[in-house]
């Protein structure tokens, strides 16, 4: 009788960390041992029975570790995610027109005119994804922004290029940076003071575009903005100043200058009932950052991401995004995940009260994550993301921790992103989705698989040096006992 030599296919997928771990060991230094085993159709159940004695000594060994570090079930609850998916009633989606295509193509034409401009890069993070368990991580770096290292300003600059297009009668379309910067344009529309109030990035952008432009600007930030963002708006020639308090607060303070001064107008980078017009444009300026991801994708190879994770302050950006997608692929949207801090999760409230109705977070707000400290959603984003949204997601400052490490230090052969606080979040929460079983249940909800394409916005680079430091190479807000994918 002939002997079946074709050995077992060899186990892969299906094995868990230790008896991976095992047969990677064997195959590499005891080579005798592994090939008797693949040789008898034997090594597939050795290593399970390797996976599953590691089980047994893990129930044995980790409640006492756990004891012993202090891990109760409260902490633990206190410190995960929290998620919802949406299940709200829908309104009649009469704002997803804001981020038309149109709409969109006037912010990138407006953007593309000044000399400064260049598309930012999309990080196509395959090693990552192979990590994950996942078919692609592509993150768009805004680290390189106009050399202000951050989204924000494509907002601010697109809102004021129309209100001037609107005090002057005409499209935006023929407010381009040539014609703002020329003595013809000084002589008939002249200076106009910009007010805002910002975390930071929204108030650099402000004065970094009323500087290039010519104009004035004013901006006020709150109670424990850092010294580095101060300066950098500053340098721009602005008025800014520190409050002594929250971001809503200084909001409503530039309101009420911006209403006693002449040629003055208030560019905040949020809506609230009355005041939506210029809030929408700033939300089609961020569609700039959208609209060319969707084309670096596509010079990627891919068509369409299956997945597009954005984070959230007051929502606008993540209307912008979310909206823009959703208008690029009518009938065939990617499935949407919203992040913000758990200080100031005022959407993940709204959806967790799922009557459709916006909810408001107050308090200090304190997060790490400066950029997403707000309170108050937008109210025409909130009327979008109710829409379109899959998940709501509630994050810890560890998660965006975690993401700016993981960012900084890529898995062999990927781009590095330097990605601060507010930009690193959603590389932090789809880690937690993808390693950790906690999540399991958002993970299959959201259908997150080896087929997923996954777009995530690194919204701004190391806008506070010292704390990047802290956090990336000082290991501040650790993660020490998240699940690890072997790899
Ligand atoms: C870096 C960064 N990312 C994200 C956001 C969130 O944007 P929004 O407030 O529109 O939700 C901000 C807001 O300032 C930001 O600065």
């Amino acid at each position: 009788m002939i002997p079946n030599i074709i050995p077992d296919p060899e186990p892969g997928e299906e094995l868990r960390k230790f008896g991976l771990m095992r047969k990677n060991y064997l195959k590499e230094n005891n080579l005798q041992v592994y090939e008797s085993l693949v040789a008898n159709g034997t090594l597939f159940q050795e290593m399970v029975k390797v996976d599953e004695a590691a089980d047994r000594i893990k129930e044995q060994v980790l409640p006492q570790l756990l004891k012993d570090a202090g891990v109760t079930e409260e902490l633990k609850q206190k410190d995960q995610l929290k998620w919802v998916l949406n299940h709200m009633p829908k309104s009649d989606d009469q704002h997803l027109d804001v981020m038309s295509l149109p709409n969109v193509a006037k912010a990138r034409s407006f953007h593309g005119s000044f000399p400064q401009y260049s598309i930012t890069p999309l990080a196509q993070l395959d090693g990552m994804a192979q990590y994950l368990g996942l078919a692609g991580v592509y993150v768009k770096d805004e680290s390189y922004r106009f050399g202000l290292n951050a989204f924000k300003v494509l907002g601010g600059s697109f809102a004021m290029a129309r209100y001037i297009a609107g005090e002057m009668g005409r499209d935006v379309s023929e407010m381009n940076y040539d014609y703002l910067t020329s003595e013809a344009f000084r002589k008939e529309f002249g200076q106009a003071t910009f007010f805002t109030a910002t975390d930071g990035n929204h108030g650099r952008g402000v004065a970094w575009a009323a500087n290039k432009l010519g104009q004035k600007s004013v901006v006020h930030m709150p109670k424990g903005s850092s010294k580095s963002r101060f300066d950098n708006i500053a340098k721009e020639g602005a008025k800014v100043t520190i409050e002594e308090v929250n971001y809503d607060d200084c909001v409503r303070m530039a309101a009420a200058e911006a209403a006693q001064t002449e040629h003055g107008v208030i560019v905040q980078d949020t809506a609230w009932d009355g005041y939506e017009e210029i809030p929408s444009w700033i939300m089609q300026g961020y569609g700039t950052m959208a609209n060319e991801a969707a084309d670096q994708l596509r010079q990627c190879s891919v068509n369409r991401p299956t997945h597009v994770f954005v984070q959230a302050g007051v929502g606008s950006l993540a209307g912008a995004v979310v909206g823009y997608f959703a208008n690029l692929f009518p009938n065939d949207p990617p499935k949407f995940v919203v992040m913000e801090a758990e200080a100031a999760d005022c959407l993940y409230q709204g959806a967790l009260a799922n009557d459709g109705k916006p909810r408001i977070v107050t308090g200090d707000l304190k997060t790490i994550m400066a950029g997403l400290a707000c309170g108050e959603p937008n109210t025409i984003s909130w009327d979008i993301l109710r829409n379109h949204v899959s998940a709501f997601i509630s994050c810890p400052d560890w998660v965006s921790a975690k993401g700016m490490r993981m960012l900084s230090s890529p898995v062999k052969g990927d781009p590095r992103v330097v990605s601060g606080e507010s930009g690193a979040v959603g590389m932090g929460v789809l880690d937690a989705i993808m390693c950790d079983d906690t999540y399991k249940e958002l993970r299959d909800a959201l259908e997150l698989d080896r087929h997923s394409r996954v777009l995530m916005f690194s919204t701004e680079g190391n806008t506070d040096p010292e704390k990047y430091r802290r956090v990336v190479w000082g290991g501040e807000y650790p993660t020490d006992d998240t699940p690890q994918k072997p790899c």
